[in-house]
């Protein structure tokens, strides 16, 4: 009797790579939500170097009136240069020609990709025509990632997308015209511009609903994917080709790491208290280091990863100064976890 050829174990596709125009590829489809004001920074910082991460895409870059010259562009990419992964430069606007024109430079710079951003919600933004408001404007969309291929033709090309400006219905309209521009990937975070961050039950559904009028196009979803168990999920609910994760890493910096795990069938190690705390201090350290003092940011992503209740952040929130705050948390975390992360228990 003829002996059955095992079937292989198909491998989950967010662990596929993520190919770009020009022969390039981002490691996977696991990837990093920008978050502006928090992901450049201390907070990036420490990511990239506990290898928490294996890209980058950058908060907007916004151009408005003209193209940064060549020393802005590398001091807004500084943190990414340093950090020494791939990038994607995400930039808005609504001028194309300053679009690509930027584009250019960021690529001579080193991205090795370019994100156009169609879905900021900040009342500033939108009441400026750009971020989200360009969701009205399919055909310019299209138009925009036309001509940043052109401009740009050795450099992966992908579009951040809200499912609408104010409806879900609109994605009826965006999806098509943004197909026809074939971008190398598209990000949707399911809600619409107008729903900012709102609850929304059954949102995944629009990625579902997204995943259908993008034929042929990677398709990453996004929102409200804060643990490895619900990247599984949106895989098993909507068929998205992968996942962009943002305020889940305030939460858990190893997130991304953790749903890498859960894709390959292995146990996720999400980070406990001890090195989450200890993540923290060094967010503290580093951003005293390059000179800051205001301890905002960091009580930030205390807030997220602790809960306002919790004793330490009203201890650290009673803190003025980032030294005072890191001298908080050096109280919870062994002093030997800087340089051994396992000895916390
Ligand atoms: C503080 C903050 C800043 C953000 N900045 C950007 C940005 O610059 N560009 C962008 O495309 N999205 C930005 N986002 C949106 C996130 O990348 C993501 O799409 C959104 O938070 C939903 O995903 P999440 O539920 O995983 O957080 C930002 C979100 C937050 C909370």
């Amino acid at each position: 009797m003829a002996i059955p050829t095992p079937i292989p174990a198909l491998r989950h596709p967010f662990l596929e790579p993520l190919p770009l125009a020009g022969g390039r590829a981002l490691p996977n489809r696991i990837l990093p939500g920008p978050m502006e004001g928090i992901t450049t920074g201390a907070f990036g910082a420490v990511l990239s170097r506990a290898g928490y991460v294996r890209c980058w895409v950058t908060p907007f870059l916004r151009l408005t009136t003209g193209v940064p010259r060549p020393a802005r562009l590398r001091e807004h990419l500084l943190p990414y240069l340093e950090a020494g992964l791939p990038f994607v430069v995400q930039v808005m606007g609504i001028h194309t020609e300053l679009l690509c024109a930027a584009a250019v430079r960021l690529a001579e710079l080193g991205a090795i990709g370019i994100d156009l951003n169609c879905a900021c919600p900040s009342r500033t933004v939108l009441a400026n025509g750009a971020g989200g408001a360009r969701l009205r404007h399919p055909e310019w969309i299209a138009t925009a990632l036309r001509a940043l291929r052109q401009a740009v033709p050795a450099c992966g090309l992908s579009v951040k997308l809200r499912s609408g400006l104010l409806d879900p219905a609109e994605m009826a309209d965006i999806l098509p015209a943004v197909a026809a521009a074939a971008p190398d990937f598209v990000t949707l975070h399911f809600r619409t511009a107008a729903e900012a961050y709102a609850r929304v039950p059954g949102g995944w559904q629009r990625l579902a609903r997204a995943r259908e009028l993008l034929p042929g196009i990677l398709l990453l979803g996004c929102g409200d994917v804060l643990t490895a168990a619900d990247a599984l999920r949106l895989r098993a609910e909507t068929g998205v080709d992968g996942v962009a994760a943002a305020r889940g890493l305030l939460r858990n910096p190893r997130l991304l790491l953790d749903i890498e795990d859960a894709c390959a069938g292995r146990t996720p190690r999400p980070l406990g208290r001890c090195h989450s705390l200890a993540r923290l201090r060094e967010m503290a350290l580093l951003a005293l280091e390059s000179g800051g003092n205001r301890p905002g940011f960091v009580l930030e992503v205390a807030r997220t990863m602790l809960g306002e209740r919790d004793p330490l952040f009203q201890d650290l929130s009673r803190c003025r100064t980032l030294l005072q705050t890191a001298d908080r948390l050096a109280a919870e975390v062994p002093s030997k976890e800087t340089h051994d992360p396992q000895s916390c228990s």
